[in-house]
């Protein structure tokens, strides 16, 4: 193979594979595509400078070999970068994490926008919950977000989930208030913090139900992502989410606030157990493209 300068390998790469990789990667472009291939060489200690004009030889030991493998397979660029932006930072993930979604930084901004309102009511210090925090980037983002220091919580049942909580917790510190806590607790749900009480518990749990629901999720989201993160068993669904409610119910303080992610067809049915089970409102809010995505519910 004659050599050739990365910057030539990649528009051969990309104008030869283009209608797969924007199948695979909607919205990807030459110029993205450069610019995901210098984030992930910088993370590399590469030297970026003069990247696209390096002589460029495949080889099974050459990293720029192993991003260029990842996209013919349709790994996601997130996982091949390890890094993903949501709200207001980027967030190490890796394969025991969900890549975090731009609809729930909804919920992030529903539910700050509560805090900030009860801040200005009260100097009491807030006690926050996420259930299922995976990369903790809704935890995270909401004690960025706030002008004084929370008392956050944060659960995962993954152990590999919550040391990449611990380790975006650790590189953002210096963004959140200095007073603020995050405790992280390996658990089922909420199971061992029932002594706790929270102003404000969230969560984007696992909510595709296995066999209901698997068909129409993207094939490299199926491929690569988390199951745990995704899916339930069908039958165990609706007795999954009631006992939710009520451990969530239980912890919340009076006139405390739920807000959770769901899936657009069973959250009607999921407000109407929210209801029965005691919350005194709750209500479906959209996501951006005006599908049912929220529950919001107040003890
Ligand atoms: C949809 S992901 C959400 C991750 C993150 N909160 C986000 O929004 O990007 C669901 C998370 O819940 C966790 N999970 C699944 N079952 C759980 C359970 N029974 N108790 C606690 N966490 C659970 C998964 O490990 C995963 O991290």
């Amino acid at each position: 193979m004659t050599p050739i300068n990365l910057g030539t390998y990649l528009e051969k790469f990309f104008s030869e594979r283009e209608i797969r990789l924007s199948e695979l990667y909607p919205g990807l472009s030459i110029n993205r595509l450069k610019d995901e291939l210098k984030q992930y060489a910088r993370q590399r200690k590469v030297n970026v400078d003069d990247l696209f004009s390096l002589r460029y030889i495949p080889s099974n030991t050459n990293p720029i070999t192993y991003f260029f493998d990842s996209l013919i397979k349709g790994y996601p660029l997130e996982y091949i970068r390890g890094r993903a932006h949501f709200y207001k930072s980027e967030f190490d993930v890796s394969e025991t994490v969900l890549i975090p979604r731009s609809e729930t930084e909804i919920l992030v901004e529903t539910a700050a926008s509560f805090l900030r309102d009860w801040m200005k009511m009260s100097d009491e210090r807030l006690k926050v919950l996420d259930i299922g925090t995976g990369s903790g980037a809704i935890i995270i983002s909401l004690l960025q977000e706030m002008p004084r220091p929370l008392e956050a919580y944060a659960t995962d049942i993954s152990k590999d989930a919550l040391e990449v909580t611990r380790r975006n917790y650790f590189n953002l510190r210096y963004t959140i208030p200095r007073e603020s806590s995050l405790r992280l607790v390996h658990t089922d749900r909420m199971s061992d913090l029932s002594e706790e009480n929270f102003h404000l518990i969230v969560s984007n749990p696992p909510y595709i139900k296995k066999r209901e629901d698997r068909d129409f999720v993207h094939n490299q989201v199926d491929t690569y992502e988390p199951h745990l993160a995704l899916y339930l068993e069908d039958d165990e669904y609706d007795e999954w989410f009631r006992t939710l409610f009520k451990q969530v119910l239980h912890s919340l303080y009076e006139e405390g606030i739920f807000i959770m992610e769901g899936h657009e067809d069973h959250l009607e049915e999921l407000a109407n157990v929210c209801s029965m089970i005691g919350f005194s409102s709750v209500k479906v809010l959209k996501d951006y493209t005006n599908r049912n995505r929220f529950i919001f519910a107040k003890k």
